[in-house]
């Protein structure tokens, strides 16, 4: 089981607190993804320490954006990249996102691939063939390459304080592995309430934790969660 703790545009908590605090569990991998002025001293705290974006140059005129090499340089391994944020507020596309998971893959950086539904397709019938093609644009730019992780983040959940049910995000687990057979993480209001269940689902290997993730003891009782899953 992963965990992933999603900070967004919030400072996050303590990167040393919180390594102290998640120092005692064992058994799950944790990664924070701070914003950008917090990954230096989450590295240096010792923490698996993601961005929440790449882009596919290393370098070039392409205004507040930052490349792999310039992610690693500050210890950083890995990135989120296509997360629905990006997508509804930033225009961002399944090509572009393709092209960043790429990059960053072809760079050694992991990385974190969002896909997920919104309300009015999921209404109208339409999550299959959304997922199909989201991680259809991935899958094709990248195969199943073992440094990529994908993340089922409907829409719909993210914020809203309502979860997809175990059943719901099984069903589209199982949608997105048959087209990219990577490990996929859920997100959208999980919390340590919720969180166990979901981890007993076959297809659901973690977590993708956004407002969950900026209080210490929650995201440490979601990655406890997650270890005692067993898997
Ligand atoms: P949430 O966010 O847990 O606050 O719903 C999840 C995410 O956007 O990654």
């Amino acid at each position: 089981m992963i965990v992933a703790g999603n900070w967004k545009m919030y400072p996050g908590p303590d990167p040393a607190a919180l390594a102290d605090k998640l120092a005692g569990v064992s058994g799950a991998e944790a990664i924070v993804c701070p914003p950008y002025t917090r990954l230096a001293a989450c590295v240096a705290a010792g923490l698996t320490t993601f961005a929440q974006n790449v882009h596919w140059e290393h370098e070039g005129a392409f205004t507040g954006e930052i490349s792999a090499p310039m992610l690693q340089s500050l210890g950083v391994t890995g990135a989120i990249v296509g997360h629905s944020e990006r997508r509804q507020y930033f225009g961002e596309t399944d090509e572009g996102v393709a092209r960043r998971t790429k990059a960053a893959l072809d760079a050694g950086l992991r990385v974190i691939a969002c896909v997920g539904e919104t309300q009015e397709e999921r209404d109208a019938g339409e999550t299959e063939t959304v997922l199909r093609v989201q991680v259809g644009a991935i899958a094709a730019a990248c195969g199943p390459h073992e440094s990529l992780l994908l993340a089922y983040e409907p829409v719909w959940a993210i914020g809203t304080g309502r979860t997809a049910t175990p059943a719901i995000a099984q069903e589209a687990h199982a949608i997105v592995k048959s087209v990219l057979d990577r490990p996929v993480l859920y997100g959208g209001s999980a919390k340590p309430e919720n969180v166990e269940e979901l981890f007993g689902e076959t297809d659901v290997d973690g977590a993708l934790v956004g407002g969950a993730s900026l209080v210490v003891d929650t995201f440490a009782a979601i990655c406890a969660l997650a270890a005692a899953a067993g898997r």
